[in-house]
């Protein structure tokens, strides 16, 4: 193959459409950020604390003129912002009020698999599931999704998504903002395109999934944030089927990293941008001045992906995300704190196994995901070691249940992005291979597996997951199917 009849010919074979980046400046009719409401609950006479959710179909008017039929918990999309305190335990009465099976999977949280929600805790119409555990980790900014197998995608992108905000005394005794609403905001950050008459196209996809072509935060489209005081707190999270972020201020000005999937960093981090794939989220605080007008937005951003293709994957693209409306008259916020918790490094020393994974094909290590093959055992309260290889040219991530997990490195080289942070789900650069290291809770069960997936959902949903038990140490390998793929 050479010049440019080759190139077309090579195109064609990899049905790679190449298209124009897009920019997309807030426009048109800004409103104000709509923000999730906080979900009621009670306690019950056992002391744990009670959330409802029922999933089900609804129509939402995004843009003026239409209406877009979607889903939604508890409202017509999205769902409501879920908020518990580490110790406390947790009854969530899910209902299914929609005409086909979800589950609900808590993204981020440590718990028993059986309450994890996810494509085996299915929940027929008309069905109710109520998991119920106990808060067992540091405060964090989590969120709850769909996870059905090979309907994860549709699911999301009609609607179903919420945060879920985990506190704790540690966090709670540091000079962060923390009004809901007012100085502490969730930014649930998605792409959609809609149809002429208002419903969400769901086909087009490329190699990474579905793009859109217009941005939402918290399903308000061009939105703009009134801010009444000095530093606002903003919980980003990409709710997004297969777009990468790189939020960054117009102003140029840095902000304050303060927290990643897993939980408060050490020390507020100064950056210029921070990038978020796919289910990752990451807490920010912004400083305003009086009358200040400052925009979030995604810049263009180095996937690190070969040929030329970042474009497809959107990665060229300019959104405008939220603009921040500072008052003339700001009420005084507190300094940032230097430090924020103790971080303890993982040692890979300590690991008493190392794991390798091969992302490329649809599938890990070869296979694609099926519900009756578990593909491994880990043993409770272990330190693991996982080397998780992009095999492609395309961008993948990975996400695990159940743990946070610490990067190590991406081909040997530590990345600044992840050092000291927790995290859940990582950006793996295409060709590469990534390390990551955590230790294992010790909720075992060696019949309901947790999941490992690319977390873009329709690689998720085309099979690149797979399955692991937690199981005591010396016990229940038998009852896993096939043995890894350790070393
Ligand atoms: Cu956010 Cu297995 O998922
Ligand atoms: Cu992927």
């Amino acid at each position: 193959l050479g010049g440019a009849a080759g190139l077309t010919a090579l195109a064609a074979a990899c049905s790679f459409v190449p298209r124009d980046p897009i920019v997309v400046p807030l426009s048109g009719d800004p409103r104000p950020l709509h923000v999730p409401p906080l979900a009621r609950s009670e306690l019950d006479h056992r002391g744990r604390r009670v959330f409802d959710l029922a999933a089900a179909a609804a129509s939402t008017r995004f843009v003026a003129g239409t209406t877009t039929p979607t889903w939604g918990f508890n409202g017509t999309y999205l769902g409501p912002t879920l908020r518990a305190s580490r110790g406390e335990e947790v009854l969530m009465r899910v209902t299914n009020a929609l005409d086909e099976a979800t589950t609900v999977h808590w993204h981020g949280m440590h718990l028993p698999a059986v309450a994890d929600g996810g494509p085996h805790q299915v929940i027929e119409p008309g069905g109710t599931w109520e998991p119920t555990w106990r808060i067992d980790q540091p405060a964090a900014t989590l969120w709850y999704h769909p996870h059905s197998h090979g309907e994860t995608e549709s699911q999301v992108n009609r609607g179903l998504a919420g945060m879920f905000l985990i506190d704790d005394d540690a966090e709670a005794a540091l000079a962060l903002p923390r009004h809901y609403g007012v100085d502490d905001i969730p930014a649930i950050v998605q792409d959609r395109t809609f149809a002429a008459d208002g419903t969400f196209v769901d086909d087009g996809h490329n190699d990474a999934g579905l793009l859109g072509d217009t941005l939402l935060v918290n399903g308000t489209i061009a939105p703009y944030l009134d801010v009444s005081t000095e530093r606002v707190r903003l919980r980003l999270l990409n709710a997004s089927s297969a777009r990468s972020y790189r939020f960054a201020l117009d102003s140029d000005q840095p902000f304050a990293l303060v927290a990643t999937d897993g939980g408060l960093l050490p020390a507020p981090r100064t950056v210029d941008s921070v990038q978020l794939t796919p289910g990752e989220r990451a807490e920010v605080v912004v400083a305003l001045r009086s009358a200040e007008r400052i925009v979030l937005r995604s810049l263009p951003q180095d996937l690190q992906a070969g040929s030329g293709r970042s474009r497809d994957w959107g990665a060229e693209d300019t959104f405008d995300v939220l603009e921040l409306r500072a008052a003339s008259a700001l009420t005084a916020s507190p300094d940032l704190p230097s430090t924020l918790v103790e971080f303890s490094p993982l040692d890979p020393a300590d690991a008493v196994r190392t794991r390798s994974f091969r992302l490329s094909g649809d599938s890990i290590n070869g296979e694609e995901m099926d519900m009756s093959r578990i593909d491994f055992a880990v043993t409770a309260g272990s330190t693991e070691v996982w080397e998780v290889t992009n095999g492609h040219s395309q961008p993948h991530n990975f996400h695990v249940h159940d743990v946070r997990f610490q990067v190590l490195d991406t081909d040997g080289v530590p990345r600044e992005a992840e050092r000291e942070s927790w995290k859940d789900t990582v950006y793996l650069p295409p060709d590469t291979t990534t390390r990551i290291v955590m230790r294992f809770g010790h909720h075992t069960d060696v019949d309901v597996p947790y999941m490992y997936h690319c977390h873009l959902l329709y690689h998720e949903d085309n099979g690149m997951m797979g399955q692991f038990v937690i199981v005591e140490p010396g016990g229940g390998q038998g009852a896993v199917a096939h043995p890894g793929h350790g070393h």
